[in-house]
Formats: C-alpha cells, structure tokens, sequence
C-alpha cells in the first residue's frame, strides 16, 4: 500500500527522503510526491508526481532549490482517486501551511467532506485523505494550537490512518498519528525520521519506536513526544531494528523475484535453525514456549491469512490434520473477520502474514482476540504488528521479500507449518521421522530444481503467448494449483485459474480446447492415477498438458505435451518443492510479456487497507 517517509534533522531532507520512498516503492507506486520546508524562507516546497519514485526523481533534478531539514514524501497505491498528479501526496490546504501525507482509508470522508465544502472549503482532490489539511485550517482558524488542531481532527476522523504532518509555520515538529495502519519513528542524534515501514529507515538508524494504536507523536529534532489521543502521555519503548533488513539488494540477479526465488533453499534452513533436530528427533520453537501446555491441548486450529499467505495456510491444513491429527480450518481474513463464527473451547487462531500488517489478518487476530482465543502468529517481518498483537508466534527469519509476488515467503511458511505440526504431535513414528529428515534434506532438493531454470525459461517462451491457463492439483497438489496460478496472474497478467483436478468435470473443463492450456500437478503420490484420469481427460479435449511430475515410473512423458521433473519427497513437502519450478515458469512468462515482474500493475506488497 502507500508507503510515508519523513524527515526533521540537521542536514538536507530530500536525499534521506528520496532514499526512503525508493526502499518503500514496493509498497505502492501509483505516484509519489515529497514536500520539505525551508526555515530560512519560511516556505514550503512541494513536489509531486504521476508514476514511480524515478519520475518524481527527474522531476526533483529540475527543481534544484528545495533545501530544508524538515520533510515528508509518499509514495501511492490508489484507493480514492485516480492516480493522477491532483490525488497525489502530500495534500495541503489552500493557504500552503498544512502538509499531509496519509496511509490508510478514511472511511467517514464524504460526510466530512460535505461539511467542510458547506463551509467554503475548496477541495483539489478526490481523496480521502484531504480532509485532514482541511479539518486542521478550520481547526486552527478557530484558535486551537497546532497539536490541539491535529487531535480534533484525529478525533473527527473514522476508518484507518498512519498519517504524518507539517504545518509551514512550525519548523520544529512533524505531527504523526497511527490507527490500524503501519508508523514507525527512527531516532537519530540531533534528527529523527518517520516511516511506514521500518525497511526505509535501516539505512539511517538501528533504533525505532513503533507507534500504537490511538498514539500521536510529536516528532522534533531532538524530541519525540508520544501521547494518547486525549493528550495524556503514552509509554513507549525503543527496539533495536533487525540487521536482516540489510539484505534488501537485488545483487547479480535482475529482479528481486528472481533473487527471492533463488533464496528457496536457505529460507528452509532458516526456518529450521535452531529449531528441528533431527538425531534427537525434535522440534522446538522458542517463541511457543509460553503457549506449549495449552497448545498441547487445543482442539481445533483455525488459519487466518490472505493471498499467498492464504495458500500456504490450505497447505497447513491438510499437514496439520495429517501429521498432527488436529482439526484445522482455514479461512481468508477478510471473510473470517465480519462473520459470526461459532468457536468451540480450546481453540487457536493462527495468523500466517509475510509482512505482518496485512489489514484484514489483522482485523482477524483482534477478532480472534476479542473472542478469549488464543492467537499465534506466523510472520516474517519482525517487529510488524501481528507478529507484536499475538499472544505467541514463529517467525519465518525468510529475509525481506521485496517482490511484490510473494515466493520465498510461501515455501517458509509451509516448512513451518510442517515444523509445527511435529511440535504439536506426540507421534514419533516412522512416517515423522521420515518427514523430519526429508524436511532437513529438502534444500539440497530445492536447489537441484533451481539449477534447471533454464529448462523452465524454454517451457515459459513455448506457453507465454496463451491467453487463459487452468492449473490443477490434488490433494497437497491443491494448494499448489491455487497458488501457481496466482503467480502467473499476478505477474503476467495471463488469465490463470487454479482448480481442485475432480472439479474440472464439474463446470471448468468447458472452457478446455486447443488455446486454452493446463498445468497439471500429477506426482506418484496416493493421488497419481486420479490425476492422470483427469489429464487424459484434458487431452481428450485437445487442451495442451504441461505435466509437473517426479521421475521414474509414472514419468508422464507418454501423455503430455511437455513435462517438467521434480525430485521425490514425502507428501506433504510436495506443495513446498512444487512451487520453485512454478514460481520460475510464473517469472519466466512475465518477463518475456514485458511486465515489471517485481511491481506488477495494481497490487502492493503489503496491504494495510482492507
Ligand atoms: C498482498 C501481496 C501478496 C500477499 C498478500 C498477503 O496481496 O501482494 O503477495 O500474499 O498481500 O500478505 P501477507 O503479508 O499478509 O502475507
């Protein structure tokens, strides 16, 4: 979503900014703008531009007098408005003292708007956020002082924000404020920044705080005051940032997907360090030690998660009940979060976010909360508010994933989710052990199946002009399928279904002639004659098969038209190894469409809007 970066220091903002909406561009990147006060002058500059944060960087090269130590940017993904220069952050108000750079949806801003238009505010924009420069003139014209304008408009405002603040005759303090969206402040010495997301500000400090909830900051050069939204001062600590958010370079590879795809097999070491030992047959999770006995007794897991998380979670599913005999349920979010649900004692809500700040996952584990269940969270990103709101967690320690497409996320998250399942069963049986091993052994696997990209990147150049692909799967084949598929829609923009095999007959399988191909997950598995029933009954309809099988006996090569080998491995580490080739074949066919795989059209990597 909308990415924010603010600066207050001694040196000149618009570099530290720049460097900031560049490591947030992932987030969003619809336009971006940047405003900076000049003390000396007493002016602030704003710029702002339709595109990524490169055309606002152009742009700022034609504009060489924007000193100032004091500034805020942003970068957008549009959810009110177009994306056009008028909707463009920062928005101020007509006078040009009030500067706002928001993230989140203000959900009451029409009523507002109404208002303020009855009383001759001139809006510029169709955005939501404008209320807030517009709240805060009326505010101020009444005589509030600036922090008491900012809580009376905070206090008018519904929905979700992170917002961040500066008013042209305050050169000292950049206002922010969070509410169910991402805000962190970085401290430096004589200087402090701001930001959505503690990844643009690494390269700057190694201490944050992360603001809560309903907490407002005045940020100064020297200080920073947190408050409640009555004013009354709010506890907060300092946390050392993680040194793993360095590793954001795209080195010898020319997409971060490609590079994240090509970190598959040390993501899974990473997700075992420390954690699975094989010879003592074990595993250990510091962070569920607290949990352990009412774990051990829980009855029923429900999965809450979005998108690939989502995916990973169907995974889960079948693993947890498989491995740990524990019933478990897996639901989106954003469905799980408004419906009643009827929850059963001794329950758990695990919440599965690479970035741990997706809205409605969130909403979820509140919900979840809110309920007396017991809530755990899987999340990469450390330090991010889901993995801070449950009441125990395992992180993922996969890195930063910057590719909007999440890949290496996917395949930890699995690993953990079967790294869980021997956690939570008191089996110790050979069908375990086998599995522990095999998990211990798989990315030696994971990279023999990168070491043939090549391969994947001829099948892509054969597929990539189609216009409609289904991808089928059974069993653990499944989520795989839906996930696959989600990858090459998400990045090529081919119109890609995923598909249980046994539904096909059920309505799909009209849509199968000679333009419309299927890749087909048929490993030799318990499932492998009923997959190779439903391929043959594809080509019985002239559709084109791509095969994703294991070698050997059941090789496929008779039936379909081309196929692409993986090594063996015990059922449920299918869906983790399944993936690499298909996240490559995914890759492989956005490129060569021209797409910018890494920032594909409309989508955002972390999305704090529900
Ligand atoms: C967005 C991203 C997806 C991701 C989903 C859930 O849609 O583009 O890649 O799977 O959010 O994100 P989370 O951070 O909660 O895993």
């Amino acid at each position: 979503m909308c990415g924010i970066v603010g600066y207050i220091g001694h040196r000149e903002a618009v570099p530290d900014i720049l460097k900031g909406l560049k490591a947030l561009e992932y987030r969003g990147y619809d336009s971006a703008g940047l405003a900076v006060l000049s003390h000396e002058e007493g002016k602030v500059k704003c710029v702002r531009s339709v595109g990524r944060v490169s055309a606002l960087e152009s742009k700022l090269r034609e504009n060489k007098d924007l000193s100032g130590t004091i500034g805020i940017a942003h970068t957008r993904w549009a959810t009110h408005g177009a994306p056009t220069l008028k909707n463009t952050h920062p928005h101020f108000d007509r006078k040009r003292e009030i500067f706002v750079v928001h993230n989140g949806i203000i959900e009451n801003y029409r009523e507002i708007r109404e208002i303020l238009e009855r009383e001759g505010h001139k809006f510029t924009s169709e955005t939501d956020t404008e209320v807030v420069v517009h709240l805060m003139r009326s505010f101020l014209d009444d005589g509030h002082t600036h922090k008491e304008a900012f809580l009376k408009t905070l206090s008018m405002i519904k929905g979700a924000y992170g917002l961040a603040l500066m008013i042209r005759s305050d050169p000292e303090t950049i206002y922010v404020a969070r509410h169910s969206s991402p805000l962190v402040i970085g401290k430096g010495e004589g200087e402090n920044f701001i930001a959505s997301d503690p990844s643009a500000l690494v390269h700057k400090t190694g201490n944050v705080i992360y603001l809560k909830d309903g907490e407002v900051a005045e940020v100064g050069r020297e200080d920073i005051r947190i408050t409640d939204l009555s004013d009354v001062p709010a506890e907060h600590e300092v946390v050392e940032l993680e040194r793993d958010l360095k590793q954001v370079q795209k080195g010898k590879f020319e997409h971060f997907m490609l590079k994240e795809i090509n970190e598959g097999a040390d993501v899974i070491r990473s997700a075992c360090r420390g954690r699975l030992r094989v010879k003592d047959k074990a595993v250990n999770f510091g962070g569920l030690r607290d949990v352990r006995n009412e774990l051990l007794k829980i009855k029923r897991i429900i999965i809450v998660s979005c998108g690939t998380s989502y995916y990973a979670g169907l995974a889960g599913k079948y693993i947890f009940e498989e491995i740990a005999g524990i019933p478990t349920e897996v639901e989106q979010a954003s469905e799980f979060r408004y419906r009643k649900r009827a929850f059963i004692p001794q329950t758990a809500v695990l919440a599965i976010s690479q970035s741990g700040e997706t809205a409605d996952t969130l909403a979820a584990v509140r919900v979840a909360k809110d309920s007396g269940i017991l809530t755990l969270g899987l999340v990469n990103v450390v330090g991010s508010t889901i993995a801070r709101e449950t009441d125990a967690g395992v992180y993922n320690h996969a890195g930063p994933e910057i590719s909007v497409a999440s890949t290496k996320a996917y395949l930890s998250q699995i690993t953990i989710l079967t790294l869980m399942s021997c956690y939570l069963s008191e089996r110790r049986d050979q069908e375990v052990l086998d599995l522990m091993e095999a998990i211990d052994s798989l990315p030696k696997k994971i990279e023999e199946v990168l070491s043939r990209s090549k391969d994947l990147e001829v099948l892509a150049d054969k597929y990539h002009k189609y216009d409609n692909f289904f991808y089928i799967g059974r069993k653990y084949g499944y989520p795989t399928a839906l996930e696959g598929a989600l990858k090459l829609k998400e990045i090529s923009y081919i119109h890609a279904e995923g598909y249980s095999a046994g539904e096909m007959k059920h309505g799909p399988i009209a849509l199968v002639d000679g333009n419309f191909p299927t890749l087909a997950i048929c490993l030799n598995n318990g499932v492998f004659e009923k997959m190779r029933s439903n391929i043959e009954e594809i080509k019985a309809r002239k559709g084109p098969v791509l095969v994703l099988s294991n070698e050997g006996e059941g090789g496929m090569n008779d039936l379909a038209d081309d196929v692409f080998h993986i090594p063996r491995v015990p059922e449920p580490l299918e869906p983790i190894l399944s993936m690499v080739p298909l996240q490559l074949f995914a890759y492989y066919i956005g490129v060569k469409r021209g797409v910018d795989v890494d920032r594909p059209r409309n989508l955002a990597k972390s999305v704090t809007v529900e």
